[in-house]
């Protein structure tokens, strides 16, 4: 049974993968290799060492099984994983209100299963906790934030985020590391569709904006997705160059 105050995590490891074909052609991006792991070990380890053991996985129906076959109950993790499908891609928000039953009211860690970071995230975990009530997001500066999630940051607040700006306002991209607390999923249910057709999660953060409930914290060391090829490299790299931590 778990304590209502518990953080529990969720990977969105969805998608097609679209950008990495033909090598995702047969498998999900997620399982492909990052140094000497496939990349869905990443975000796992991340949770657990920040105490977080009760973790959902939500992907789609074509490698599901390949998940669970790698995985199979978290035993290995030293946490317990539950599965979710996600039928067809609808955006990071629509993903994440698959979320809603398992969360069962509980904050929750959520991570883009494509985000290969070197920081540890109990900081940001912890912060999170104190300020009960609000949603954090973390920040990393990058030279080419037009393809990310830009934050507008004034002082210690930040005051809008802008998806994948044409004329970035910074260089802070959002990273694929969210935390939320148990009402995120009426603020999904109240989003409309963007120009892409997607549930943005960017339009969930800018909700946590507009009633003063969002913080932030910075990541210090390297922070990559892992969705294209240059970036897939980058990711392999960085992670030979400097272990993650844990
Ligand atoms: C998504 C989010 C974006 C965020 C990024 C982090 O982009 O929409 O705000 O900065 O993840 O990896 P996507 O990877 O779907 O293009």
């Amino acid at each position: 049974m778990i304590k209502s105050s518990e953080c529990v995590g969720i990977i969105l490891a969805g998608g097609t993968g679209s950008r990495l074909h033909p090598c995702t052609k047969v498998t999900n991006k997620h399982l492909l290799p990052i140094g000497d792991m496939p990349m869905i070990f990443y975000p796992i380890k991340k949770l657990v060492g920040a105490g977080i053991t009760d973790i959902l996985i939500v992907t789609g129906t074509e490698h599901m099984g390949d998940f669970i076959s790698l995985l199979g109950s978290g035993k290995d993790f030293g946490c317990s994983l539950t599965y979710r499908v996600q039928d067809e891609a609808g955006g990071i928000a629509q993903a994440l209100a698959l979320a809603e039953r398992f969360a069962n009211g509980q904050p929750m860690c959520v991570i883009l299963g494509d985000n290969i970071f070197e920081d540890s995230i109990s900081n940001t975990i912890a912060a999170f906790k104190n300020e009960s009530g609000n949603a954090h997001i973390i920040l990393k500066e990058v030279p080419d934030p037009e393809r990310f999630g830009v934050a507008i940051v004034n002082g210690n607040r930040i005051t809008k985020v802008i998806e994948k700006p044409t004329e970035p306002p910074s260089n802070f991209a959002v990273t694929g590391i969210y935390c939320y607390p148990g009402d995120v999923f009426n603020i999904i249910k109240a989003l409309k569709p963007s120009a892409r057709n997607e549930l943005e999660i960017t339009d969930v953060n800018n909700a946590y904006i507009e009633v003063g409930r969002l913080g932030y914290s910075k990541f210090k060391g390297y922070w990559s997705d892992a969705g294209t090829f240059p970036s897939l490299a980058k990711a392999n790299e960085l992670v030979r160059e400097a272990a993650p931590k844990f």
